[in-house]
């Protein structure tokens, strides 16, 4: 065995990651219904993303609800409320989501606030300066429920009338006078733009989408409806389109940093909204004198037993449910892990339950509470790291790997890699715990190997604070350290441990 100084190793290995700056946004929810399975989803990954990129930079992000249009006026009618009362009680649930789940957002932005209808009156001011605003009128197959116009090739007969081919969501005949938004015009520059620029849109089948939309041809947007009132209006009885409002979140969202963040937008949505961030925004940023995001990223949807969920096959998955049946961290962490980001993927709790026993408990949580308490009952301060062996420098360069590699998959919004990046990490922990054997040692090797672990344990945690940030800062506050990037190298502030308890518990039956 070669015996190295862990100073000579930090000295030689720690390395710089470009300190970065980035807007993330999440969509904002439709607040016609509860906050459900998807809506969490979309959040906690956005939230990852973002707590991140902190560790390392600068990030700001943001969240909001979507409260206007026709679906949302017409849910108020049925529970026979005023609109704005209504909005304002589905509004304090997902409220309440973000706080159950931890997202840390900094910005929570609600269509119905006078600071984003001012907002969305002074970007349609810009789209009408430039000459992109014209009279017209409509007729059209209209879905409320996908709050869009179909054409004709786009529905098919359905049981009770016609419905869209693409969400089965039932349209009806609408002809009314409107004012439209040169949607064409921008039809070609948007075609060379993406082409030139083929990673703005992730992952490469929706870019390939993308482009299909763009070369069959888009016509020209109605932006104006006049059949309800439920929106910001812009005179002459006409209320501006609920997407083009909704899609003006981000820049209200900004508040006065707009110059600081536009060019480093990234977009975070499910795929069923890419038409509207990756055709329908960027046109309306570019009339409007805006930069384009840097990335728009479309994930997939989650289904329950292969099917859609939906109130009316009675599948539909309470997050408040789950987050309390498993814990805010353990969900957090299976539902990133449990697909691809950009996949679809089915929600199952047999499969749930697995991975929080195999995954969290054994690995992660036994690690980490082997070590510690460990160190806590045998020693009256926690161990310095000094001299290390081959086997501990392979271990500790493992870890750096990691953080490398987790760093590069981030930058792509590839989660799930990441996450499997510090599983492996930390099985390998594990393993060589097991094969060092610290409880048959003598006092100096084993003084040794509980450093070495201590060390794997320090930066475990901090890769996976933003995943399971409760956790995370359970272990770290144990270590003294701060969560950012700096502490991965710095050594520990040496002390007597304080007692560790189990971080998760495994799930029975
Ligand atoms: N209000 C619009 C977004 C406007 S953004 C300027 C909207 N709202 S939504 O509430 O219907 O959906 C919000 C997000 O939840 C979308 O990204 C959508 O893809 C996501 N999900 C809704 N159901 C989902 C699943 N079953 N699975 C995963 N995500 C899904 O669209």
């Amino acid at each position: 065995m070669i015996a190295k100084l862990y100073s000579d190793y930090v000295k030689s290995d720690s390395r710089s990651f470009e300190s970065d700056k980035q807007f993330i946004t999440a969509p904002i929810y439709y607040v016609n219904g509860s906050p459900h399975l998807g809506h969490l989803y979309t959040s906690v990954a956005v939230d990852i993303l973002h707590r991140f990129a902190l560790l390392f930079g600068e990030s700001f992000f943001s969240i909001g609800t979507d409260e206007h249009g026709q679906k949302v006026e017409q849910s108020a009618q049925r529970n026979k409320c005023e609109t704005q009362d209504y909005v304002d009680s589905m509004y304090i649930e997902f409220y309440k989501l973000m706080n159950a789940a931890n997202i840390k957002y900094d910005a929570f932005v609600r269509t119905s606030s006078k600071k984003h209808k001012d907002n969305v009156l002074n970007f349609w001011d810009k789209l009408c300066k430039k000459g992109d605003v014209y009279e017209g009128a409509y007729s059209g197959w209209y879905s409320t429920r996908d709050e869009q116009f179909y054409s004709e090739d786009e529905v098919s007969d359905g049981a009770n009338g016609k419905i869209a081919k693409i969400s089965n969501s039932p349209v009806e005949w609408l002809e009314e006078k409107c004012m439209f938004f040169k949607l064409s015009k921008y039809q070609n520059i948007l075609l060379d733009y993406y082409k030139k620029n083929k990673d703005i849109i992730k992952p490469s089948s929706r870019y390939n989408e993308t482009i299909g939309m763009l070369e069959a041809g888009i016509p020209d947007l109605a932006v104006t409806r006049s059949r309800f009132s439920w929106g910001v209006s812009c005179g002459e009885g006409q209320v501006i389109y609920v997407w083009v409002d909704a899609l003006s979140n981000y820049i209200t969202a900004m508040e006065n940093n707009v110059d600081y963040w536009i060019n480093d937008m990234i977009h975070i949505i499910g795929k069923d909204i890419l038409k509207f961030h990756a055709i329908y925004w960027p046109a309306l940023l570019l009339s409007a004198d805006y930069a384009l995001p840097k990335r728009i990223y479309a994930h997939g949807w989650w289904t329950v037993n292969k099917e859609k969920m939906s109130k009316s096959l009675g599948n539909v998955i309470d997050p408040f449910e789950i987050l309390n049946k498993y814990g805010i961290d353990q969900l957090r962490y299976c539902i990133m892990k449990e697909m691809s980001f950009g996949q679809d993927g089915d929600f199952d709790h047999e499969r749930i339950k697995n991975r929080i026993n195999t995954e969290l408990a054994n690995v992660i949580g036994n690690l980490t509470q082997r070590i510690l308490s460990f160190v806590w009952k045998e020693y009256e301060e926690t161990l310095e790291i000094n001299s290390i062996d081959e086997n501990d420098y392979e271990l500790l360069k493992c870890w750096d790997e990691c953080l490398e590699n987790s760093y590069s998959a981030m930058k792509e919004q590839q989660i799930h890699v990441y996450l499997e990046e510090v599983r492996k990490a930390a099985a390998k922990t594990n393993q060589y715990v097991d094969g060092a054997a610290p409880w048959k040692c003598d006092d100096a090797n084993k003084r040794r190997i509980l450093s070495v672990g201590i060390e794997c344990i320090k930066r475990m945690a901090l890769i996976l604070s933003p995943v399971m940030p409760e956790m995370s800062k359970k272990i770290l506050n144990i270590l003294g350290c701060e969560i950012n990037i700096d502490s991965w190298f710095k050594s520990i502030n040496y002390r007597k441990l304080d007692k560790p308890s189990p971080l998760f518990s495994r799930i029975i039956g």
